[in-house]
């Protein structure tokens, strides 16, 4: 997506985003966007508080001006405004590509809602393509695996794991201190009964199927934006 429709997209999620809001405040190119928009609405005078949900937004907000909490101080949310990779038509996504994943679900479901900001390149009728991030405990990590590919084979899917590396070719490792197993999964057709069995697996800490979170979400396309509900 081009820079010129993320920031679209970024100021149309401003609209959804009212005086005294506690919101959570996504990780990505496009959360970025989003960011720079309420940035320029606090510089006049949009009084907000937000959670971020990552190291990288947190800095990007305090750069803008943009009052931050803690879900401690905060434990409820009014909404929380995050990217997705993948978008299937009932709004269930696949996030974690930036890695922030586990700081994104725990923030979205402090959230009484979550409006999910991308481009039309994101919306899938079976989310897969997209290989699924799954944050791990670095001990045991071959153990993990193993257990996530048994899991992964009770709900008939199946495919090839890696470990995610940084640009400087060792281990991805999250703001959690975890890594991230990147699972090539392909076509994921029950995505909730995935993600039920993948939480059991001892190691798993959380996994990028985010399911009933988001029940709505502005697309940017090259004709415009509009806004998806979940079927
Ligand atoms: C971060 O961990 C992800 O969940 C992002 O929300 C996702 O990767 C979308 O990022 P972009 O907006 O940069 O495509």
């Amino acid at each position: 997506m081009s820079d010129d429709l993320k920031a679209q997209v970024g100021e149309a999620a401003l609209e959804y985003v009212r005086d005294g809001m506690k919101l959570g405040i996504g990780t990505g190119s496009t959360a970025e966007a989003f960011i720079r928009a309420l940035g320029k609405a606090v510089a006049n005078g949009l009084s907000v508080v937000g959670v971020p949900t990552s190291i990288r937004t947190a800095e990007l907000c305090k750069s803008l001006n943009i009052a931050l909490t803690t879900l401690e101080e905060t434990p409820h949310l009014d909404l929380a405004i995050d990217g997705a990779d993948e978008i299937d038509p009932q709004l269930n996504l696949i996030k974690g590509g930036g890695g922030a994943l586990l700081r994104e679900k725990i923030v979205a479901a402090a959230a009484d809602d979550m409006l999910v900001i991308a481009d039309d390149s994101k919306l899938v009728d079976t989310l897969g393509a997209f290989d699924l991030p799954i944050e791990v405990n670095e001990f045991g990590l071959a153990s993990t695996m193993s257990k996530i590919e048994q899991s992964a084979a009770s709900c008939n899917v199946s495919g090839a794991l890696k470990v995610r590396e940084g640009s400087d070719g060792q281990p991805f490792v999250t703001d959690g201190g975890h890594l991230i197993v990147d699972a090539s999964f392909g076509r994921i057709a029950d995505p909730e009964g995935l993600a039920s069995a993948l939480v059991t697996v001892p190691g798993v800490v959380e996994h990028g199927l985010f399911t009933g979170l988001a029940s709505s979400a502005i697309v940017a396309a090259s004709d415009g934006i509009r806004i998806v509900t979940a079927k």
